[in-house]
């Protein structure tokens, strides 16, 4: 948590932002397993976290645009839960902590709305993406469950994308911390990378380095063999000689930021010829965007320059042929490249996904295409000082993709069927994740650290 001065001048910024009526927030509350009592891992919503800084389950706030008010709801602990739970502070004194006045049980809230609603005042809520807070919003609200995301305040979407997209200090600082755990997950997977070990050994290791520094993994790790599945969760394979091992994880610390690495380990340690070339591409694909990211360049137009660097390298290999800015601009390359180049990220790996990514990686001036891989960009609009975001090429041969294209003559003139099918539908797949911070004058890296991310490095790395 914060000190409470950065979330009164949050709200204070929000408040600025929107017209009237009322903001309703609601934060998240435990989710079962198997049975009511046990419960997965707690985690607060985001942007409840973002304005109010409290991470209890069962909380939630209202803030009147029109008198000021901001309330935080939630219930006291009674007897029963100080048996089982311990004594917790009252919520009164929670809500002082964050700067907020007043506090009332939870039950109230829904008299607070209704009695909103009633004077026909506008109801701002966001677009909800736990079963639970459905309910909650369809009971409040009246809205059925297949409206309740067509019907969040776009004007509220707007105004916490605008304030949480760009980072202060203390944000950019516990992201750094994020990003040095995940720099620790990495490094020991790397080191306990070996022909016969079994990739969910793995997994286990980096999960165990998460929770023991930080909150949790960010996102389930991504860990395979089979790298040309973009989030593989099969971790069921040993090392074996000659192949690729994806992996692609970060860490998220206690107070909900996150990190967000992928680095692509040769099985044995060592590289073969075959893989080093695609590996130089990818390493040089990511190293441009390092170079070219500032404010004052869109993130598609980093992407595209990005595009044409993998285009070149793939003609270069025999895999693509013809012009590298027609190959681009037909969307060629993207057959080994399906994604975008990154996305925003903070207190979600996925920054506010929740929200709508057009209203995150796009805006009025800067639209999403609809072309197959540049369509899957997410965060395409014009850079600015604060962003953080994802640099995170990568190169994958998809048999069933190649063979679709292929049967269906798409792109066919730009591309080498024969040598695909001869050499490369065993390759699997190649990314190299970093995370970048947009300053006054260009990016940095996130974190102390970066890993290694040459051929040379990652197996000098590997043989230590
Ligand atoms: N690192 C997982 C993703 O960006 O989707
Ligand atoms: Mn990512």
């Amino acid at each position: 948590m914060f000190e409470k001065e950065i979330y009164v001048k949050r709200r204070a910024a929000l408040k600025s932002k929107m017209s009237n009526g009322i903001l309703l927030f609601l934060g998240t509350s435990e989710a079962s397993v198997n049975y009511p009592g046990n419960t997965y891992r707690y985690r607060q919503d985001s942007t409840f976290n973002y304005f109010f800084g409290l991470t209890d389950p069962d909380l939630a706030a209202i803030i009147d645009l029109d008198s000021d008010e901001e309330i935080i709801f939630g219930n006291d602990v009674d007897i029963d839960d100080i048996i089982w739970m311990g004594p917790q502070p009252f919520i009164k004194d929670k809500a002082a902590s964050v700067g907020v006045g007043k506090s009332l049980p939870l039950s109230n809230l829904s008299e607070y709305v209704a009695k909103a609603l009633n004077q026909g005042r506008k109801v701002h809520y966001l677009p909800p993406y736990r079963y639970h807070n459905m309910i909650q919003l369809h009971k409040m609200l009246g809205i059925g469950f297949d409206d309740l995301k067509a019907g969040a305040s776009v004007e509220f979407i707007k105004a916490v994308v605008s304030l949480r997209l760009v980072k202060e200090a203390c944000e950019i600082a516990e992201i750094d911390k994020a990003c040095d755990i995940g720099y620790a997950m990495h490094y020991t997977a790397m080191k306990m990378a070996k022909l016969g070990v079994l990739e969910q050994e793995l997994v286990g290791i980096m999960e165990g380095i998460a929770v023991s520094q930080g909150l949790m993994p960010s996102f389930p790790i991504i860990l395979s063999q089979n790298g040309e599945t973009l989030h593989n969760h099969s971790h069921h394979q040993y090392l074996t000689e000659g192949r690729l091992l994806v992996i692609d994880a970060g860490a998220e610390t206690n107070s909900n930021y996150c990190s967000d690495f992928t680095r692509t380990l040769p099985s044995s340690g060592k590289f073969t010829t075959q893989q080093k070339e695609i590996y130089d591409i990818v390493s040089a694909a990511n190293d441009l965007v390092i170079s070219i990211s500032r404010p004052g360049i869109t993130y598609t137009d980093v992407h595209l320059k990005m595009s044409r660097l993998i285009a070149q390298g793939l003609v270069n290999v025999g895999i693509l042929k013809g012009d590298v800015d027609e190959i681009v601009a037909e969307g060629a390359h993207a057959l080994f490249m399906p994604h975008g180049l990154g996305h925003n990220m903070g207190m979600d790996v996925h920054d506010m996904e929740d929200l709508g990514e057009n209203y995150v990686g796009y805006d009025d001036t800067y639209k999403r295409s609809t072309q197959f891989g540049l369509g899957s960009l997410r965060m395409g609009k014009m850079l600015e000082p604060g962003h953080v975001i994802t640099d995170e090429p990568g190169l994958y041969f998809i048999p069933a993709l190649i063979e679709k294209w292929k049967n269906e003559g798409i792109n066919t003139r730009f591309i080498n069927f024969p040598l695909l099918e001869e050499k490369y539908y065993n390759f699997g797949g190649i990314r190299i994740e970093d995370d970048i911070l947009i300053t006054e004058t260009g990016c940095r890296l996130l974190g102390s650290k970066r890993l290694p991310h040459t051929t040379e490095a990652v197996e000098a790395e590997m043989a230590m």
